[in-house]
């Protein structure tokens, strides 16, 4: 716990900031409030079955406006890294998703899933292929991976167009289904963060070298994205400065680094910046009170998500090593809201333990939410 997030705080302002209505492409989202992305292992077969569709419908109808599902993978073979992760393919995961969709909006909610490729955090025996081993940029085992030191397949130029191609389908199935929009996993070290990250992406081709190199594969992504769903499918791109295995890693260390990093992707067709931070309240650089989303969009006009330990105290990293976290008041989250520093505040953990977060702040109902456990990591109902 910080100085800054002290325990036991209840919110004192009024949280009507957080419960305006925002345009979100042909729709309306009736509040601010975003589900983040969280993976639930929970889809044997990589299909999505009643129990995922109950358990968004719940956040729907708890007041959440747009939720990200879980990370979800397109049908490249070395897309998968986790058990038992949906997939966005094939007739049974398709029908699946198509009922997860329409429950959410029954419920009020807007939807979009998560593109997810997890390069080589993949390892060997992994699911649906148990022979297929970790793709990614250069054959550098993954930091993550530094007990087995299992080194991933380089992936060749036909790879990098086969596994853009893979997303392009996923992203197109998802409209078809009646998503509202999608978003594409640019963050935290998996496959397009590898591309990013000079430490996994040591290539000398087009897609390796300088900052602008490493981001030829998330342009290329991006736009072939954009040209399949159309100008008005909304398209979030999701992306982090921290990686697994490397949590105080900067990717970009100044103001201007940050436009180099985010404009080439902007200009291939994404909508919506998605900065995944472990404390939304930690400014990002020196000399301004900023969050990364609150740069984000100052930088590129863009509307930002910003995410991380909104009604807790203790962060993402620390829950995962053990904690139980405590309720804290969102005061903080109201007053950057208030000066429109982001657009959307996507909560991950506090709605996890629970389902009703939104509508118990917004009802005044702030003692009745339920805290968030360790055991909510690994129970998802
Ligand atoms: C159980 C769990 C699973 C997660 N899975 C994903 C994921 O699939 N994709 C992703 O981008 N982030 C994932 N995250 C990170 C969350 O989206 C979020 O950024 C993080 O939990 C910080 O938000 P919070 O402090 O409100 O929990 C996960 C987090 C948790 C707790």
């Amino acid at each position: 716990m910080t100085p800054e997030t002290p325990a036991l705080d209840t919110t004192t302002l009024s949280v009507q900031p957080l419960f305006r209505p925002l345009r979100w492409g042909s729709r309306d989202l009736h509040n601010r409030v975003v589900m983040a992305p969280m993976t639930r292992s929970h889809s044997p077969g990589k299909v999505p079955g009643p129990d995922v569709a109950a358990y968004y419908r719940r956040r729907a109808e708890g007041g959440t406006a747009l939720i990200i599902t879980e990370g979800v993978n397109p049908d490249h073979p070395a897309a998968t890294g986790h058990p038992s992760v949906p997939g966005l393919y094939g007739d049974e995961g398709l029908a699946g998703w198509k009922h997860v969709v329409d429950e959410v909006h029954a419920a009020g909610a807007a939807i979009i899933p998560q593109l997810w490729h997890c390069g080589s955090v993949r390892t060997l025996g992994m699911e649906p292929d148990p022979t297929v081993p970790g793709f990614a940029p250069s054959a550098i085992p993954h930091p993550a991976h530094s007990d087995t030191g299992e080194t991933p397949h380089e992936m060749t130029p036909g790879d990098i167009d086969e596994t853009i191609a893979s997303f392009v389908r996923a992203a197109v199935s998802a409209r078809e289904l009646g998503f509202d929009g999608i978003e594409l996993h640019g963050a935290h070290g998996y496959l397009v963060d590898q591309f990013f990250w000079e430490v996994t992406n040591q290539r000398s081709d087009r897609y390796g070298g300088s900052l602008e190199k490493r981001l030829t594969f998330a342009v290329d992504l991006i736009g072939a994205v954009r040209a399949a769903v159309g100008p008005e499918f909304p398209i979030v791109f999701r992306f982090s400065q921290w990686k697994r295995a490397a949590y105080d890693y900067k990717l970009v260390k100044t103001p201007s680094e940050l436009e180099r990093f985010l404009t080439p992707l902007v200009e291939a067709g994404v909508d919506v910046l998605h900065a995944s931070t472990r404390r939304f309240n930690d400014p990002e650089f020196d000399g301004s009170d900023l969050n990364l989303a609150g740069w984000a969009k100052k930088i590129t006009g863009l509307p930002a998500i910003t995410v991380g330990s909104v009604g807790l105290d203790l962060d993402y990293v620390q829950s995962r090593s053990g904690g139980d976290a405590h309720k804290v008041g969102i005061d903080a989250l109201i007053r950057r809201l208030e000066r429109d520093e982001f657009d959307l505040v996507a909560v991950g953990r506090a709605l996890l333990s629970d389902p009703a977060w939104a509508a118990k702040l917004e009802d005044g109902r702030e003692e009745e939410i339920v805290a968030f456990e360790r055991k909510h990591l690994t129970i998802f109902e």
